[in-house]
């Protein structure tokens, strides 16, 4: 039986299908490529040496993603597509919708149609609003502030209306915090398109000379020097994540949440530091006006996830800096050649 890799070529699938293949399991992965390149999915195979089926498919294409269903074996899915960039969320709100939320509603279907009832989630902090307190626990009450948050919360809530109505769906909703860093190989990393909208992909980007100077959001937040506070996970730990999520899946059916982060926060002036001494290399910032919706702080407590599916990130922030660093210059371009 295989698992379905939704938005496998992404910056998360691709680090979780490593894991997944290291795992010796079978993958079936299907990608639009609307945020991501094939070239991730070749790296993929040359660093695990494991083959797995591969479909350029778009979620919004019922009978195309039906098909993949027809022609294997899939008993579960790691549902990692959708658009995720919150500004363009707040500015095309109707193609956020219509991907992220359309695309799991065809997904869903299909997965039911052929009786495959497993499901692990991409949800993200960003559904816990603007929290009242930290560290954040599962059970903290939930918003959103833009689209993209919007999103999520909807379908986290179709996921668990869909097991109230079957209880025999098996649904894992991962809540990342901020994911960062890259394989140790250099071969996958995070490839934004443009000028990075997130921290780590900005300073590495100055690191390497891509870029000038980075801008620092706010020194006035209520925190220990004025800038926001992180929980930022190295991706190959959230990778990891998925797969003690999905051996869960297959033992017990219901809906469960879990929180993917460290549980300590950083600041953008202590990302900047760890940055510095990680890889030698002096980060020029400057101070500007904050960014519209940043909270001050946001961090997890992953004590469920440790609990429950025996996880915990094993990654500190200096591997996370130093793994980025690596990624992004052996990769100047991304996966541009
Ligand atoms: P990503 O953009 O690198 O990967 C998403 C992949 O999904 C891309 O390869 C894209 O081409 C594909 N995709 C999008 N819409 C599709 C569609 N309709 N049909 C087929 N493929 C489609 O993003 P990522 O950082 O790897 O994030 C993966 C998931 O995790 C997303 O759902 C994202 O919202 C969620 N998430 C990410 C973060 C983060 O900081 N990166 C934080 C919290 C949650
Ligand atoms: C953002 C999204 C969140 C999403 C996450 C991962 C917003 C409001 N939130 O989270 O929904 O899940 O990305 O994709 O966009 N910063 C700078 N300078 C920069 C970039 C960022 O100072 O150039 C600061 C920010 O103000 C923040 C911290 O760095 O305090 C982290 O920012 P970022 O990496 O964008 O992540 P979040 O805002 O936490």
């Amino acid at each position: 039986m295989a698992i379905l890799i939704t938005g496998g070529a992404g910056y998360i699938g691709s680090h979780t299908m490593v894991e997944l293949l290291e795992a010796g399991r079978e993958l079936v992965v299907v990608d639009n490529f609307v945020n991501s390149k094939a070239e991730s999915l070749k790296r993929v195979k040359q660093i695990t040496g494991k083959d797995f089926k591969f479909y350029e498919v778009d979620l919004l294409d019922y009978d195309a993603l039906n098909k993949v269903f027809e022609e294997n074996d899939i008993d579960s899915c790691i549902h990692f597509a959708g658009l995720k960039a919150v500004g363009e969320s707040c500015s095309k709100p109707l193609l956020y919708y219509h991907n992220n939320i359309t695309g799991t509603l065809n997904l869903c279907d299909i997965m039911q149609k052929h009786g495959a009832k497993r499901i692990v989630f991409s949800s993200s902090a960003t559904v816990y609003g603007n929290p009242a307190s930290v560290p954040i626990t599962e059970d903290f009450p939930l918003s959103t502030t833009n689209p993209y948050g919007e999103t999520k919360l909807t379908i986290e809530r179709i996921l668990k209306d869909l097991h109230a109505a079957d209880n025999e769906w098996s649904v894992s909703i991962l809540r990342y915090f901020n994911p960062i860093g890259a394989h140790k190989s250099g071969l996958i990393g995070e490839d934004p398109q443009g000028i990075p909208n997130n921290l780590l992909p900005y300073i590495t980007q100055v690191a390497s000379g891509r870029r000038e100077c980075l801008s620092v959001f706010g020194n006035d937040y209520k925190t220990h020097d004025g800038t926001g506070v992180r929980d930022y996970i190295h991706v190959v730990d959230l990778a990891k994540a998925h797969l003690k999520a999905i051996e869960r899946a297959e033992t017990v059916t219901g809906v469960e949440h879990f929180n993917i982060g460290t549980g300590v926060g950083y600041s953008v002036l202590d990302i900047v530091k760890a940055y510095e001494k990680a890889t030698g290399i002096t980060i020029n910032y400057k101070i500007t006006a904050r960014r519209p919706g940043d909270i001050d702080e946001c961090y997890a407590n992953p004590t469920k996830a440790l609990n429950v599916l025996s996880w915990k990130a094993e990654n500190n922030i200096e591997d996370m800096c130093r793994d980025s660093y690596n990624w992004q210059i052996k990769n100047p371009n991304g996966y541009e050649a």
